[in-house]
């Protein structure tokens, strides 16, 4: 279960082909609104490490989760709705390609769906899509929202409820 994974929250991929310092660096620079906000790196960070943990049941793509994490509101031009950053998120995320991404064509479509969609309460059946969407709904809870578990794919919900019964710490 789930909940059995998070007492090895710590046990990560070995090494990211992803998240580099470098790469941090140039997203964060790209990010035009606070990072002290609630749209920033930290969250971006909760997002990885939500989906590190949820693609280890669901099967998603790694490498797409990862950039997913670290792109999908770097294109915020505000804290609130903002309903084309997702747009935005994906146009970005191709420009990257051969550049800061090196993802094959599959990849780049997921990648670039799951942002461009991310924020319109969606379900795919694509897992890593999913995923991405599931890491990101999850982290709701830093702006007050409790997310709709009907939201989440089966798989996420065990972490969402073991979150709101306390026996995971809550963000921030
Ligand atoms: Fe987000």
């Amino acid at each position: 279960m789930l909940v059995d994974l998070l007492e090895r929250t710590l046990e990560l991929p070995s090494k990211s082909t992803v998240v580099t310092q470098p790469y941090l660096d140039f997203l964060t620079h790209q990010y035009q609104l606070s990072h002290n906000g609630v749209h920033g790196i930290e969250h971006w960070l909760r997002v990885l490490i939500n989906g590190r943990l949820i693609a280890k049941q669901s099967g998603a793509d790694i490498e797409v989760v990862e950039h997913f994490a670290l792109l999908h509101d770097v294109q915020r031009l505000d804290e609130y709705r903002d309903i084309q950053h997702g747009n935005r998120a994906a146009d970005f995320a191709a420009s990257l390609i051969d550049d800061w991404i090196h993802l094959n064509p599959t990849q780049m479509y997921q990648l670039t769906e799951a942002c461009r969609y991310h924020s319109m309460g969606r379900l795919s059946k694509d897992a890593t899509i999913q995923t991405c969407w599931d890491a990101d709904r999850l982290d709701l809870g830093r702006v007050g929202e409790r997310p709709n578990l009907l939201s989440f794919v089966i798989l996420a919900a065990p972490l969402l409820r073991a979150r709101h019964s306390n026996k995971l710490p809550k963000h921030p």
